[in-house]
Order: structure tokens, then C-alpha cells, then sequence
């Protein structure tokens, strides 16, 4: 577990290139490191605050997501651990979706509206779990940064790149207020 004192993981931004790689499947040798991983994954999310995020989106190549929609204002949390969408709903469902990788930033973006994974979880047990509404949407969210897919890449061009734009230059601006210059 890591310590209280573990300062946060800072979550990468776009462009940041860890976020359109493939992340690998975690394997038996990566035990210790994921163990260690998922509750700072955990404190990184809920400080930012979000709902879901994926190892890449702070700096780990590996196929792992944390979500916790925090039903009824209750911590619920999921580790998913080699998500794998087994079946997905031919109905679709649109959602607003933003992403901590793409701070402000917000579009509706259409998905199957209910889809079953199978994972294992953080005590690498196998499992499996029908979502639907919002869960589907960050389930379905959150493995695509598995696979370097971001949510304005489900956009058309031209919104994705408004999006883009306007993250860079908010980012920009951010920095030059930082920098003081
Ligand atoms: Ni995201």
C-alpha cells in the first residue's frame, strides 16, 4: 500500500504521447507494482477529481483502470485489471464525456449503451460485469486509453480538433500565468 505520504501521481495531459500507446497486459511479474499502483491510482482520481482512470493516463503502460462513480455519494471501487469487452449492446446511448487527461474539455460521445467485461480485479480474481448508463460509458471510456484511443478520437475531425485547440491554448495560458511571464 502506499503510504499516506506518497505525494499524488501527477496525470498526464495531451499530448502527452503515453496517451495514444497500447498499453500490455498485466502479467504475474507486474503483482507487486500493480499492488503498490492502485490506491495511488485511486488517491491521483478522486483528488483531481474524476471518476475513472487508466495506468497510462499517469504514466504506466499497463492494461489497468479504477473507476468509482461514488453511487449515493458512497466510495465504490472498481479495479479492472486485462478488461476485455465481451458483448456490447447493438442499442447506443450519447453522454456527455470529459477525461482528466483533457482538463476542461467536454462532448457527447456515442457508445453502446450496455456492454459486458470480463477482468480480473485487484486480488486477481476473474470476473465479470454487465454495465449500463453512465458505468457503461466510463467502463467503455476507460479501456479505450488501454488501447491509446481518447474520447475526441470517437469525435468527428473538426470537433476534435476545436477540442484540441482549445485545450492547447487553455493549457498555454495556464502555463504562462504559472511562469509569470
Ligand atoms: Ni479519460
Amino acid at each position: 500500500m502506499a503510504n499516506d505520504a506518497s505525494p499524488l501521481l501527477p496525470i498526464r495531459i495531451v499530448p502527452d504521447p503515453v496517451l495514444k500507446a497500447r498499453a500490455r497486459a498485466v502479467a504475474a511479474a507486474d503483482a507487486e507494482q500493480v499492488r503498490t499502483l492502485i490506491p495511488r491510482m485511486f488517491a491521483a482520481m478522486y483528488a483531481a477529481p474524476g471518476i475513472g482512470l487508466a495506468a497510462p493516463q499517469v504514466g504506466v503502460g499497463l492494461r489497468l483502470t479504477v473507476i468509482d462513480l461514488m453511487p449515493d455519494e458512497k466510495p465504490t471501487p472498481i479495479v479492472l485489471i486485462n478488461p476485455e469487452i465481451v458483448a456490447a449492446s447493438d442499442a447506443l446511448a450519447t453522454r456527455e464525456e470529459g477525461c482528466l487527461s483533457l482538463p476542461g474539455q467536454y462532448a457527447d460521445v456515442t457508445r453502446p449503451a450496455r456492454v459486458t467485461v470480463r477482468y480480473q480485479d485487484a486480488e486477481g480474481a476473474r470476473r465479470e460485469l454487465t454495465a449500463e448508463g453512465l458505468l457503461s460509458a466510463c467502463v467503455q471510456h476507460e479501456i479505450d486509453h488501454l488501447d491509446g484511443v481518447l474520447f475526441v478520437d470517437r469525435l468527428s475531425a473538426l470537433k476534435r480538433n476545436m477540442i484540441l485547440r482549445r485545450l492547447a491554448k487553455e493549457q498555454r495560458q495556464k502555463r504562462d500565468q504559472a511562469g509569470g511571464r
